[in-house]
């Protein structure tokens, strides 16, 4: 049995005061019970934030992680750093990170491997965009995005990772992946994993992330190979993070 798992990403959003507004709405609703869920603050909240869950069932993770363990790398915060501040999970290979940072597979392979050193639980993301799914081509460039971390960290390394697959086109642009383009692309992983190793494919929690919301987060999590979700818009409002949480349990 997977336990599910709903992350909030709550990307570069919030500010001390709303922040400490939201996880005290999101402390008091969280039932502990099935469904573990995790926020992801900006880097420069990770600690307060980290005091505040103190002591609750909810988990802190970074949104990216340095590749490299310590040394001159100025704006960087290392796996290390971010586990010294309180964190259990690091997200890796975010699209925008990809897009936006150009960060390419083999950097991401490095932040996975840097973040399960200083004992993280990486959160790796993989997703076409809109033309590769048009192209045909969504399966060849998740699978390059997932072998390329394998190649690295062994698929071993994935009984202490969780993955999620994040479509591109329906990052932050309110068109969801319907149920069934999120299981056949979760399918396709856990198919992929399996085939090298079958319990940890089998074992293998995969989130669906894309605007993900609370109307049809219970949809998508009913499908069989979709464990939970990541969220970005609707983790910055309690009420529809908590109900997208219920979703999964
Ligand atoms: P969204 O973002 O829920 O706002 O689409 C998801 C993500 O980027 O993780």
């Amino acid at each position: 049995m997977r336990r599910p798992v709903v992350a909030g990403n709550w990307k570069m959003h919030g500010m001390r005061a709303e922040n400490a507004r939201l996880v005290e709405a999101l402390i008091e609703g969280a039932d502990d019970a099935s469904c573990e869920v995790v926020i992801c603050p900006p880097f420069v909240y990770l600690w307060e934030t980290g005091r505040q869950l103190k002591d609750t069932t909810i988990a802190l993770g970074a949104q990216s992680v340095c590749a490299e363990v310590q040394g001159a790398f100025t704006g960087e915060v290392s796996a290390a750093m971010l586990k010294d501040a309180g964190c259990r999970y690091a997200i890796v290979g975010h699209s925008e990170r990809r897009q936006l940072y150009y960060e390419d597979d083999a950097l991401v392979a490095r932040k996975f491997v840097a973040a399960q050193a200083a004992g993280l639980v990486p959160i790796l993301c993989v997703g076409e965009t809109l033309e590769e799914r048009d192209r045909g081509v969504t399966e060849d460039v998740i699978g390059r995005q997932l072998d390329a971390v394998i190649a690295v960290a062994g698929v071993t390394a994935l009984a202490r990772a969780i993955v999620a697959y994040e479509p591109v086109w329906a990052i932050g642009t309110g068109k969801t992946a319907t149920p069934d383009q999120a299981q056949a692309a979760h399918a396709f992983i856990r198919g992929r994993v399996a085939a090298r190793d079958a319990n940890i494919g089998g074992g293998l929690r995969l989130l669906y992330g894309g605007s993900v919301k609370a109307a049809n987060a219970a949809e998508l999590f009913g499908k069989p190979d979709v464990d939970g979700g990541l969220v970005g818009g609707a983790s910055l409002k309690a009420d529809e993070f908590l109900r997208i949480c219920a979703a999964a349990t």
